[in-house]
Order: structure tokens, then C-alpha cells, then sequence
């Protein structure tokens, strides 16, 4: 598909993430340190929007039952069943403008 626009760095604080729907897809857009980084949005358990859960470092938690992302990678970090990872998505920031590769 290619390369969609999802928002402005300005409006996504450090240690902040929100969600951005491309293409009826829910992507979280995170901000960690600066960097910025983007997975999916809806939790592998239930179903959950995980930008209305929480986010530490890398590390984002599902509000709903406490499923724990790696945000840059993804990966399931910490749930006592075994749920599949998140898609990563590769990001790139161009004055100011994040752009997400889907
Ligand atoms: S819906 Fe995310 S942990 Fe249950």
C-alpha cells in the first residue's frame, strides 16, 4: 500500500501514544524518547485498544487484562497465555509529518 501520513510529531508528547486508522486498520503510534514507533493497535487477546492502555519505555500494557508490548518490535513481553505478537510497522518522520509504512 505504501506510505500514509498519521500525524505530526508535535502532537504526540514524549512517553504519549495515540491511535491512527489507515486504511480501517487501528495503528498506535508511540513516542518514546523522541523516537517514534508504530504497531497495531488492538490487543491479541481481546480486543482492546492498547493507546487507552498505558506505556513505559518501550513497554506498552493492555488497560483491559494487563498484556504487555514491546512497542518497537511488537513482540508479547508478558501475559500468562500465549496470545501472538503485534505487527511492527516502520516509521519515518519528515518536517515534523509521521509517515507509516503499511
Ligand atoms: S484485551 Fe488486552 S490483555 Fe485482554
Amino acid at each position: 500500500m505504501g506510505r500514509i501520513a498519521v500525524g505530526r510529531t508535535s502532537e504526540i508528547p514524549e512517553g504519549k501514544m495515540q491511535k491512527a486508522t489507515v486504511d480501517g486498520r487501528d495503528i498506535l503510534v508511540a513516542n518514546v524518547d523522541g523516537s517514534f514507533y508504530a504497531c497495531d493497535d488492538t490487543c491479541t487477546h481481546s480486543g482492546a485498544s492498547l493507546s487507552e492502555g498505558t506505556i513505559d519505555g518501550t513497554t506498552i500494557t493492555c488497560g483491559w487484562h494487563g498484556a504487555k508490548f514491546d512497542c518497537k518490535s511488537g513482540k508479547l513481553e508478558k501475559f500468562p497465555a500465549k496470545i501472538r505478537d503485534l505487527r511492527s510497522y516502520k516509521i519515518t518522520v519528515e518536517a515534523g509529518t509521521i509517515f507509516v509504512e503499511v
